[in-house]
Order: structure tokens, then sequence, then C-alpha cells
């Protein structure tokens, strides 16, 4: 028996923002805060805000527009947030409600039925609530049979996802699998920090994980898989469910305090990122295609996590040394941005279809944590 990926579901939210209109309310923002801090920034007890650009957006990043589930407040100077309306506890929760969205894509498209799915995992970076799982949620509104859990392993949840949905299987769990992926990424990010604001996008996707007995012929054979995680604080978010027992702690006693920016959302060391992140994704690459006696030449193409495209020129050059034509990792970034652990699901759900069988590729993850997955995948029919 081996486990198998059947297929993949992708759900887009409707409203897009260019990085031109990101902009314009950034540097409206900026002119706000500056006025309201005129004196405090005189006194240098905080900082002046500059204008953001979006020239340096897409040289910096390569991302171009972000689908976004809240598009107004985020756009408006006098929010710089999304607002996504609460709902009572009998209706679903928006994100089970987009999981399910991309999951039905994934079930159609295998002709699986609910009720012969075991398991869904929600595997994400942010989780909307403490419990119920999220998954139970979903497992409840696509009426699937067995179990299901709620994982986090920051962008790297999808990867991380597909193998836990693996082990389900090899151990007799479930024979059929739904690992879900809904990003709602502007929720965690700050739209008043210039060195991210451009940075994450909304959206859901899932891959259907089964048994090779029951798959559909035209299924992905998972050939080979490594996971690997190494402390670091270069991607953080204090934000938990600890936060209200210390109200006093808003993370604004800090320098980025001076400029209005707590520590209960995305913050990054950019720089170090890149650096320690490219070497570190591009060794596993290597490792993990000697170990399992492949030649890097031989993937037709690498569905790299999304979050920067001149990261991913640099892996895969590093990977195959070469340049790499953008046919051979492809982008989806410049028009989804940042979307955490569903970026490489995206570029494989879009970027696969011209496989014929006995090719093959890789999915792989990094982020958060840090934390990295790669996922061998070949084409069986
Ligand atoms: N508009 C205009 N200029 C900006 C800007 C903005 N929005 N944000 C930063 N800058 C400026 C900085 O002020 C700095 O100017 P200075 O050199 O005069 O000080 C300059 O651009 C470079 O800033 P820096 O933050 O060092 O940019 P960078 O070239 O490292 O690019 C990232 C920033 C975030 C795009 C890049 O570091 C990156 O992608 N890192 C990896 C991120 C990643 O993968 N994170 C994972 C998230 S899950």
């Amino acid at each position: 028996m081996k486990a198998v990926i059947s297929s993949t579901g992708l759900w887009t939210p409707k409203d897009s923002i260019s990085n031109e209109e990101l902009v314009e309310s950034f540097n409206a923002y900026a002119d706000k805060w500056n006025a309201e801090n005129a004196a405090a920034i005189e006194a240098g007890e905080k900082y002046a805000m500059t204008y953001s650009d979006a020239g340096f957006i897409e040289k910096a990043s390569g991302v171009k527009s972000r689908y976004v589930i809240s598009k107004e407040p985020i756009l408006d100077p006098n929010i710089m947030a999304p607002r996504i309306p609460a709902r009572p506890d009998d209706e679903p929760s928006i994100l089970a409600e987009i999981a399910a969205n991309a999951a039905r894509g994934a079930l159609e498209s295998a002709g699986r039925a609910p009720e012969d799915v075991g398991a869904v995992i929600v595997a994400c970076s942010n989780l909307q609530r403490g419990y119920p799982a999220i998954a139970v949620e979903v497992q409840s509104l696509l009426r699937t049979s067995g179990f299901a859990f709620d994982m986090n392993v920051a962008c790297s949840s999808a990867t991380f996802g597909i193998e836990t949905a693996r082990g389900l299987i090899m151990g007799g769990q479930a024979k059929s699998v739904l690992v879900v992926n809904p990003e709602i990424c502007t929720a965690h990010l700050n739209f008043k920090d210039r060195d991210a604001h451009f940075i994450f996008g909304d959206v859901a996707t899932a891959l259907l994980v089964e048994s090779d007995d029951i798959a559909p012929k035209n299924h992905w054979e998972i050939i080979g898989s490594k996971l690997v995680t190494q402390f670091s604080n270069n991607i953080r978010n204090n934000f938990g469910f600890l936060n209200h027992c210390a109200p006093e702690d808003d993370g604004l006693n800090s320098e980025r305090g001076k400029m209005g920016l707590t520590d209960k959302l995305f913050t990054q060391n950019g720089r170090s990122v890149f650096k320690e992140v490219v070497p570190m994704v591009a060794r596993l690459i290597k490792d993990q295609c000697e170990a399992h006696n492949i030649d890097p030449q031989n993937l037709k193409r690498m569905w790299l996590h999304q979050a920067n495209l001149n990261m991913n020129v640099l892996i895969a050059k590093k990977v195959l040394g070469k340049d790499v034509e953008l046919e051979q990792a492809p982008v989806v970034l410049d028009e989804y941005a940042n979307t955490s652990s569903a970026g490489s699901i995206i570029a494989f759900h879009k970027h696969s279809q011209d496989f014929k069988a006995g090719e093959t590729g890789l999915i792989c993850s990094f982020g958060a944590g840090y934390s990295a997955g790669a996922i061998f995948v070949k084409k069986v029919a």
C-alpha cells in the first residue's frame, strides 16, 4: 500500500488589491501618523513614518497584487486591517467555510464522495479559535466520516500535513484524508508596517491524500519526502491565548512601538530570513535528491513556497547549478502574494496539468519555525 495525492482544490477570494492601491493607503496612513504624532516625533519619543513604494515592493518581493477577504477596511487609513464580521456559533466560521470551499474542489476533481473521506486535517498558520478544532467543523460541513484535527507548522503546514496524512494512511487510520490550508494571512499582517505590509494575501487550498488502492488512476505517487525544523525568532507572531492575561504587554515598549507597531501580528527580520533559509532549503532539496536517487536536473518542476521571488530564483539556482526558467519553478506570488502554507499548493494546482506519466516534481515549503518540507512526486497515468 502507498499513500498518493489524488487531487487538489483552490478557493480564491473575489477581491484583489494592487501594490499601487496598497501604497496609496499606506502613504495616507503615514501622513496621518506623522501629523497626529508631530510633537512626540519632534521630541524623539516616536518615529516618523516614511512612504512605501510600489516599485520597491515588486523589486524586493515579486509581489504585484494579493487577493483579500476584506478589501475596503484594509485600504481605509483609519482602519488598516481586515474587518471580518463575527458570526454566531450556529453559523459556519469563516475559516471552516473557505476550507470547505477548497476541499469541495479536491473532492470533485477526484470523484470522491465526502462520506468516503476518513479524516480531515486543517493545516495552516493561523487558526481562528482554540476549540473545537476547525477541522471538525469542516468535517461537519462536508459530511465526511472518521475524525478531524488541526495542525500548525506556519508556512510548512501543507507539506507537514501531507506527511501526517500519509502516516495516517500507512497506519490504517483512514484510506482517504483531506488536507486543507485556509490562510487568512491579511488578519495576521500589520498593514501599518512599511517593511511587511505588502507581503501576504488570503486563499484556501486542499489536497486529497489517499491509499493507492482507492485513488483515481490519474494520481501523484509520493516518491520521497523530508521534514525539518530549526528554532528561529526571525519570523514571529506573539499573539496567543495568554495575551489577555497580561494586557499591559502590548509590545509597544519596543523600538517598533515608536512606530505604533505591536508584536501581536507578523514580524520578521526579512534579511536574516533570506540569508538563513535559502541555504537551508537548497541543502534539504539536494540531500533528499541524493537520498532518493533523484537527479535534480530530471525534476520537471519545483513548486516552491511563494514568499519571495528572489528567494525562489536563488534556491532553484543553487539546486540546479544554473539559472532556472520560470516554467521550472512557477510563480504565483505575483498575483497571490505570500499565502503561507497554501503557496506551493497553489503553484502545484495551477501548474501541473501538463505532466505525463513518469515525470517527477517537487513540492517544497519553508518558513517560520524555521520549518521546511520537501515532497517529491511522480505522475502516475
Ligand atoms: N517601500 C519602500 N522602501 C522600503 C519598503 C517599502 N515598503 N520597505 C523597506 N524599504 C526600504 C528600507 O527602508 C531599506 O532602506 P535603506 O536601505 O535606506 O535602509 C531598503 O528598502 C531595504 O530594506 P530591507 O528591509 O532590508 O529590504 P530587503 O531588500 O531585505 O527586502 C523583504 C525585504 C522582506 C522583501 C526581504 O527581506 C524578504 O523577502 N525576505 C524573506 C522574507 C520571507 O520569506 N519571509 C517569510 C515570511 S513567512
